[in-house]
């Protein structure tokens, strides 16, 4: 048991008053290691975190976090897929140095796994976008910047440390999209991520049996006219549906994402492919990199797993730009099957948001060294020492 510091104040204020302060600081460092060493027993693996989070979380956040789109079929598949997937280790290879850092549009970045955009992650912490992306500058990889942060792009980039990029939402008012693209090239953002599987919010029925609603206080900051911007305004309703429909446009084609990238010199990335037909037509729309996704399972219920359609959607780019996956990264593990079916990188949504509520910017750190610790020990067993020789071959059903 660690003292409570009440108890201590008190006890100490009675017996030593002159070095009370000193002790009770002492005291405190003391019992915030213990706590820490409780939760590194604790959490194993990032499904434990996930576990601790749920402890912590009012039940309307985790549920938002947690929560697909209808009957939850894709959330149950995305992890289902990698659980099935067979891996044919190699065997008598010097895999004593491993390096697991790759390149990814001309930046190096230490491991292939990069912090998917995630809504609101003032929800799972008050340091929110803050803390993660300091985290993801200490692990040396790139943060993908939710357009419905609840932190500006302004300071999320005064924090950075390593490369950010934003994702977007083409808008129905053409002229916010434009303007919040040129407010981001100014940030120093380094890419935009557009994602494409929303002409509308998919149907989350956790969020509206909660009536979800952001507590007073929390708001999308970058979404917020410019004259309201600073202000704190309260953004709620019945799930995301009624809340933020405003920001989207069930009449977005092809020809906005030329539009969208005449608008900028960086590169634009399209997020949520799931066929390979939509994965060619992207590049062949000027798109910089793709990333296979279903939103998490929060969009279209019963589309396939991620990890399914990623070769096929990987054949069809043919090594023009980088292939991200996302969806159900849950072990270091996982990220080796992605990466031999073709993806140069993953991403992680939830497993960020579980280690920023478990313990802000240190419980994200947690949720990426766990991940590391497990991808380099995945590259060891299948006798790989580096990510050129993750290949097809060393997966199968
Ligand atoms: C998301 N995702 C998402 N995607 C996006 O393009 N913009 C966004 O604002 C959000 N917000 C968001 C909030 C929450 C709570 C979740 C869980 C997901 C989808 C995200 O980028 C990514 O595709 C998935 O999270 C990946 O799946 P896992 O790792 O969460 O299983």
């Amino acid at each position: 048991m660690s003292p409570a510091p009440e108890r201590i104040r008190t006890d100490l204020q009675g017996k030593v008053p002159v070095a009370s302060e000193t002790i009770l600081n002492q005291a405190l460092v003391a019992s915030r290691l213990l706590a820490k060493c409780r939760l590194a027993m604790k959490v194993l693996n990032l499904l434990d975190l996930e576990q601790v989070a749920k402890e912590k979380l009012p039940q309307m956040a985790y549920d938002y976090f947690a929560s697909g789109a209808w009957d939850e079929v894709t959330l149950r598949e995305n992890r289902a897929a990698f659980e099935r997937l067979k891996v044919f280790y190699r065997v008598l290879v010097d895999v004593s140095r491993r390096d697991l850092s790759t390149t990814i549009l001309g930046r190096k970045i230490s491991l292939p796994i990069l912090f998917a955009p995630t809504a609101f992650h003032k929800l799972a912490h008050p340091d929110g976008e803050l803390a993660t992306v300091r985290a993801a500058g200490k692990a040396g990889t790139i943060m993908v910047l939710s357009s419905l942060s609840t932190t500006s792009v302004e300071a999320v980039m005064r924090a950075a440390t390593a490369p950010v990029w934003f994702q977007l939402y083409i808008n129905k008012d053409r002229k916010f999209t434009r303007d919040l693209v040129a407010r981001v090239e100014a940030a120093g953002c380094a890419a935009l991520m557009v994602t494409v599987d929303t002409p509308e919010w998919g149907r989350r029925e956790r969020d509206v049996r909660n009536q979800f609603h952001l507590p007073p206080g929390l708001a999308a900051v970058n979404l917020l006219p410019s004259n309201a911007r600073g202000k704190i305004i309260s953004q709620s309703g019945a799930g995301m549906g009624q809340a933020f429909s405003w920001m989207l446009d069930a009449s977005v084609t092809w020809k906005d994402l030329d539009w969208l990238r005449s608008l900028t010199k960086l590169p634009v990335i399209v997020k949520g492919i799931c066929r390979a037909d939509d994965a060619d037509r992207s590049v062949e729309h000027g798109a910089s990199g793709i990333v296979v996704s279903n939103h998490g399972a929060r969009q279209m219920d019963t589309a396939p797993a991620t990890l399914d359609v990623l070769p096929r959607c990987a054949d069809a780019v043919a090594g023009r730009v980088p292939v991200l996956l996302d969806g159900g990264v849950r072990r270091g593990l996982d990220v080796l099957k992605a990466l031999a079916l073709g993806a140069t990188a993953v991403q992680i949504g939830r497993p960020v948001l579980w280690g920023l509520a478990t313990d802000g910017q240190s419980g994200v750190e947690t949720a990426i060294n766990l991940l590391r610790e497990e991808f380099d020990l995945a590259l060891a067993l299948a006798g790989c020492a580096n990510l050129s020789s993750i290949t097809r071959d060393l997966v199968g059903g």
